[in-house]
């Protein structure tokens, strides 16, 4: 058979990792790979309701590997891809052929998994793909090689697989919660945390939520403060939507106007996912529109560039010199269990 390729048809230069994740978590599923590669993703993509599908830049089992290593709660497989063919049975079991790696001394199993409407069943991909094999013996208990197939509408990821190369996960958030506990997201998380480092909020009459969709932080804020003013161009969750104390304001924070929160803030929280640098240009006109005295401030910094540590230092260096003119000071700059690796957690108060 010839030599086995590992790069897919579609992504010459890249490898691909197909991975499902806890479906309705894939933003979250997509931070925690993000955590997980670093630099290695070069892209990210939700192609169906929970499959994401990543490019990388390192071989795709190693990156299999540093995923299965790292600790995440929403992925459940990770399949190292060596094809992605036309979802047709005869380019699939060619491709198969052309990816070989299967000896005499092998067991192998194929499973196929078949999403989208096809002229096929998954068992007759099954059946084709291994009655074309030649050499290594079918062995569905305990095979050591694995054919995973894939089909998702049109394409078909293809992958020759020894044991252990194809990398499953407990999920947690599956059973994590108990019934009507979920959390709306990872960053409604975030906000429990900040909740316990600042049991004041408890005692604040109205927030002001930037970055608010779809809607976590204020679904916590909205059960301490008497009423949410909750920014965000994108849409807030429905059953955010419907409590009673929330009013959503769909626009960019940097579009707020006076006339859209009409009294002052005794805590503005911002999470919207805009650079640190952004973030610190313009939150100053923010505070002193919005913000009372004595008024919380609490902001997520977020790194864009590769040197994290050196972007959120500075922005946080920054964002305390500007804010001083404002009289706020930082109480706190800190890592929150569900910050992601790019994020800090920025506490300040208007003295
Ligand atoms: C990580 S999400 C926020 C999650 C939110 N804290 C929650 O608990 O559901 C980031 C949000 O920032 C919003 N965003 C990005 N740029 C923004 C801007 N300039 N003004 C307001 N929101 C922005 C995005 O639309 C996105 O919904």
């Amino acid at each position: 058979m010839p030599k086995r390729q590992h790069r897919s048809e579609v992504e010459s230069d890249l490898g691909l990792l197909f991975v499902t994740v806890a479906s309705g978590f894939e933003k979250d599923a997509i931070s925690e790979l993000q955590d997980s590669l670093g630099d290695a993703l070069v892209r990210c993509r939700p192609i169906f309701k929970g499959i994401v599908l990543i490019s990388t830049s390192i071989d795709v089992r190693k990156a299999a590997k540093i995923v299965e290593g790292h600790k995440t709660s929403y992925v459940a497989k990770v399949v190292p891809v060596d094809r992605v063919v036309k979802a047709d049975l005869e380019r699939i079991v060619d491709s198969v052929l052309e990816i070989g790696g299967i000896e005499e001394k092998d067991a192998f199993a194929v499973r196929c998994t078949r999403r989208g409407r096809h002229p096929f069943s998954s068992r007759d991909v099954e059946r084709a793909v291994g009655n074309a094999i030649r050499g290594g013996r079918v062995d569905l208990e305990d095979p050591n090689v694995t054919i995973n197939v894939e089909i998702l509408f049109d394409k078909a990821y293809v992958s020759v697989l020894k044991a252990g190369e194809m990398v499953s996960k407990r999920v947690g958030v599956e059973r994590k919660w108990e019934k009507g506990k979920r959390p709306l997201n990872r960053s409604e998380l975030k906000m429990v945390e900040i909740l316990e480092l600042l049991p004041e909020i408890a005692s604040c009459n109205v927030a002001l939520d930037l970055g608010a969709a779809p809607g976590g932080w204020t679904k916590i804020l909205s059960k301490h403060v008497r009423k949410v003013y909750s920014v965000d161009p994108a849409q807030l969750d429905e059953d955010i939507l419907k409590l009673g104390n929330v009013s959503y304001l769909p626009k960019k924070l940097e579009e707020l106007t006076i006339e859209d929160v009409p009294q002052r803030a005794d805590i503005i929280t911002c999470d919207a996912n805009i650079s640190a640098q952004e973030l610190v240009s313009v939150i100053g006109k923010v505070v002193a529109d919005f913000l009372s005295e004595k008024g919380l401030l609490v902001l997520t910094l977020k790194a864009v560039t590769p040197k994290i540590e050196e972007e959120l230092t500075n922005s946080a260096r920054v964002l305390a010199e500007r804010l001083k003119d404002l009289r706020v000071d930082v109480l706190t700059l800190t890592k929150l269990p569900h910050n992601t690796r790019r994020e800090l957690t920025c506490i300040c108060k208007r003295m």
